[in-house]
């Protein structure tokens, strides 16, 4: 009986792990994202140094400060590795001629979909940066240049590409949180922050 079920234990993991590793890698060329901390590569790292007592990001798989909030990789690590493309790239940490074919991250740390200019109307604690989702549209447009030459090339280019945006929008939030708005506040900018993903995905 024992033996059994530990074959069958062995068996159901040896299983899925075939499952996992075999999956099939949609072709994509290259992937662009944009967001906050839970998928920053390293542009906020780039932009405000970190200090030395910021140890141990990195410390369990990169074994050095790696630019991201946390101890090891981030999810949007894991989906490019599973699409076999390298570990993004983050836009601010670019090296003049460094190929960047494969994807870029626009994500960083602290950013707000919703633009610096919204906090400061509504007299709310601003945001810790002004580099919110449409800024970081605005890299990436900065950046299209270099990436492909004309409409067709750019077409076929970005139409095998992936694009996520998001997790964005948690940062907005915390800025009510912490200006001590009510949760009836809390949900009038939700709808403010979904159209505005929409608005930078279209
Ligand atoms: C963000 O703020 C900095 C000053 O802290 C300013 O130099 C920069 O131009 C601002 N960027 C945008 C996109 O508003």
């Amino acid at each position: 009986m024992k033996m059994i079920i530990i074959f069958y234990i062995t068996f159901t993991c040896g299983f899925l792990e075939n499952v996992i590793s075999n999956v099939n890698p949609l072709p994509y060329e290259a992937i662009f994202n944009f967001g906050d901390s839970i998928s920053d590569t390293g542009n906020d790292a780039t932009y405000y140094p970190p200090m030395d007592g910021d140890s141990p990001y990195g410390s369990t798989y990169f074994k050095h400060p790696s630019g991201r909030m946390s101890n090891g990789r981030l999810i949007i690590d894991f989906i490019a590795e599973a699409y076999g493309l390298p570990m993004l790239p983050a836009y601010l940490n670019l090296t003049k001629g460094q190929d960047i074919r494969q994807g870029v991250n626009f994500a960083f740390a602290g950013a707000t979909a919703l633009n610096m200019d919204y906090f400061i109307q509504k007299k709310l604690i601003p945001p810790l940066t002004n580099i919110s989702l449409s800024v970081q549209l605005d890299w990436f447009k900065k950046l299209k240049p270099s990436l492909c030459k004309n409409k067709q090339e750019c077409d076929n280019y970005f139409r095998s590409s992936l694009f996520l945006v998001g997790e964005i929008g948690g940062n907005d939030i915390n800025a009510l949180i912490l200006s001590y708005k009510n949760i009836a506040e809390l949900r009038e900018i939700v709808p403010l922050i979904i159209e505005e993903i929409i608005n930078v995905t279209t």
